[in-house]
């Protein structure tokens, strides 16, 4: 018999919910809120609450609409519960109790990270124990994956995203937002014509890129300073390079450290076309296989909540309606005690 799970999605910029049976994906529905946000060069916080509290109900009824279902088939319910902005997480997590407390059906909380990792699974199994990576506007993590909704973090950024330092060079160049594809499609133009330095950091599978941020600035600025013509696209190349290759160097370590035949990669910078290449031949060099998302599965999307909340379901780990979101929530108190 038919299990469908509704998911829902507001932990950031997109509002966004989808209906699973099992792994089928039946109905999903997103509204972006990335034009709203282009003029403040990132995420507002406060506009991405209200307009999420504007969407959220017509949402619903649209996603039951394009499933050919009525409320009462829903078997459960699934909502992101955290990680993302408070304000946001709220709203999710409101609509979400509420079915749940009118309808009689189990309440789900799914972990948005997990859930990135996870969302995979629309287009190919996971081989475990596997090395999942995440790259996204908030986050940059490695996970070891031993078995089945299991997730120990083995490092992740110590100050920017991965997407918060593409969106900030871009923003330093005047070039708009989100700034990953645009510097990516100027880097596909650019010469190796400058060095940026490489991040260090203490632990070997943890990242740190604000003194890459930090380099691109002094170099815009002796640049501007000699009165040369700054190249944007040679600017993005060396950018993309530094951030690509540890990327790469970094993952393929993990993977080799745990011992895993099996990459996955999950997060709006998963849409990269160079990191794809790069980490694709790197991992096929060690006999290893790397998998990405569909590209509308790498971004903040409410089916990969669905596909995660049937998984939770499936094991029974339902939640209580008092629950509240936390929007700090670690990998380690997701897993099963
Ligand atoms: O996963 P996502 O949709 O939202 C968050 O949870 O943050 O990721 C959005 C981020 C933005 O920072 C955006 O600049 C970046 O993903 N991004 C890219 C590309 N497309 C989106 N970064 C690099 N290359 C891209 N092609
Ligand atoms: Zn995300």
């Amino acid at each position: 018999m038919a299990k469908y799970v509704l998911g829902i999605e507001t932990s950031c910029d997109e509002t966004s919910m989808a209906i699973v049976d099992g792994q089928h994906l039946v109905a999903h529905i997103t509204a972006s809120q990335i034009q709203q946000h282009q003029r403040f060069g990132g995420v507002f916080p406060e506009l991405a609450s209200r307009l999420h509290t504007e969407q959220i109900s017509l949402i619903f009824t649209e996603t039951l609409s394009q499933a050919g279902l009525k409320v009462t088939d829903l078997s459960a319910v699934a909502v992101t519960r955290g990680p993302g902005l408070i304000g946001a997480l709220h709203i999710g997590l409101q609509a979400a109790k509420i079915i749940a407390a009118f309808y009689q059906i189990p309440l789900l909380a799914v972990h948005h990270h997990a859930a990135h990792l996870e969302a995979i699974r629309f287009t190919t199994p996971i081989v475990y124990p596997a090395i999942g990576l995440i790259v996204s506007g908030g986050h940059t993590q490695l996970v070891y994956l031993p078995k089945p909704l299991v997730y120990e973090l083995l490092g992740q950024t110590q100050d920017d995203a991965v997407g918060e330092s593409y969106d900030k060079v871009s923003r330093m160049l005047g070039l708009g937002y989100p700034g990953g594809p645009i510097l990516e499609r100027l880097a596909l133009t650019g010469q190796p014509h400058y060095r940026l330095p490489s991040p260090v950091t203490q632990s070997p599978f943890d990242f740190s890129f604000s003194g890459l941020k930090t380099a691109v600035a002094q170099l815009i600025r002796q640049e501007t300073s000699e009165g040369k013509t700054m190249q944007h696209s040679n600017l993005a190349f060396a950018f993309q390079k530094v951030i690509i290759d540890t990327l790469v160097e970094k993952t393929i370590a993990a993977a080799k450290r745990y011992s895993v035949q099996h990459i996955l990669v999950g997060g709006g910078v998963a849409l990269n076309q160079s990191l794809r290449k790069q980490l694709t031949a790197a991992s096929v060099a060690q006999g290893m296989t790397v998998d990405f998302p569909l590209p509308w599965a790498c971004t903040d999307n409410a089916a990969m909540i669905a596909l995660l909340g049937s998984s939770l379901l499936a094991q029974q780990r339902t939640v209580d309606l008092d629950i509240g979101v936390d929007p700090n929530w670690s990998l380690s108190d997701f897993n099963p005690k």
